[in-house]
């Protein structure tokens, strides 16, 4: 049988053993944890240069047409929290790689537009932008959600530049009218309240309103050309 000296000297080698892969284990998050924010880091600089693209877009316009393209811009990025629950809920692991390959919505840019037309219109501008790859579209206007949502989606791949190479990063952006924004962030709001009786009539009351507002927003773009058409 092992005196005590053996036990001990194998006792402290286990220990070491473990500590060794504690600091293993440590430093390899933190390199995670590294790419993790250099990967935020580039999202970060996709919305800041999908944002010049429209600002630059807008300045033109105003110029050209003495009008506005859209009425404002509101991006966010989405947070580390919120990235994790979704790659669990689709059953991926959280590794950069995969936030990259099935996550498109990390970058968000929602462009709030007057009139239903100029959502089609800029959107011809962006993709026509040679270094712009239009990876997915989904037109929730045309093909409005069974809960009356109406936004035009794209996915986009736009080119970064960075110290030492160029790289296209994923954008969701979201084209709506002021009206659908209006709609979208009041249902967003009530859909979150819990323990809300009567659930099909609030839907069918909510669906109903998204019906009228496509309605009052194709009215006011009709007032829109009667009025430009009528000053020649
Ligand atoms: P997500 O997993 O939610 O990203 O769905 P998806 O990948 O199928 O994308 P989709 O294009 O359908 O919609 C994503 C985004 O559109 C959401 O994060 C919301 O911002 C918005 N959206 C979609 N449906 C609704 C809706 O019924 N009401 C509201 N208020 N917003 C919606
Ligand atoms: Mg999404």
């Amino acid at each position: 049988s092992k005196n005590q000296l053996e036990t001990t000297v194998e006792e402290q080698a286990q220990t070491l053993k473990k500590q060794d892969q504690i600091i293993r284990f440590q430093a390899e998050k933190l390199r995670e944890a590294d790419t993790f924010h250099r990967l935020m880091m580039e999202y970060r600089a996709a919305i800041m240069e999908m944002e010049t693209r429209f600002q630059i877009l807008n300045a033109e316009f105003s110029q050209e047409y003495k009008r506005n393209p859209f009425e404002s811009i509101k991006s966010r990025l989405k947070t580390p929290e919120s990235i994790y629950e979704k790659l669990a809920r689709k059953g991926f692991p959280m590794t950069v790689e995969t936030i990259r390959e099935r996550l498109a919505d990390v970058a968000g840019v929602r462009v709030i537009c007057s009139f239903p037309d100029d959502i089609y219109r800029l959107k011809e501008l962006l993709i026509h932008h040679d270094d712009i790859l239009l990876i997915r579209e989904k037109d929730y206007i045309k093909n409005p959600k069974p809960s009356g949502y109406r936004s035009l989606h794209l996915i986009l791949a736009l080119p970064i530049y960075l110290s030492n190479e160029k790289k296209h990063v994923k954008v969701e952006v979201q084209f709506r009218t002021i009206a659908m924004d209006f709609w979208a962030s009041l249902e967003h709001k009530l859909k979150y309240k819990k323990n809300v009786a009567n659930t099909d009539e609030i839907e069918r009351q909510l669906k109903a309103c998204a019906d009228s507002i496509e309605d009052l927003d194709y009215q006011m773009q009709e007032i829109r050309n009667k009025i430009d058409s009528s000053r020649g």
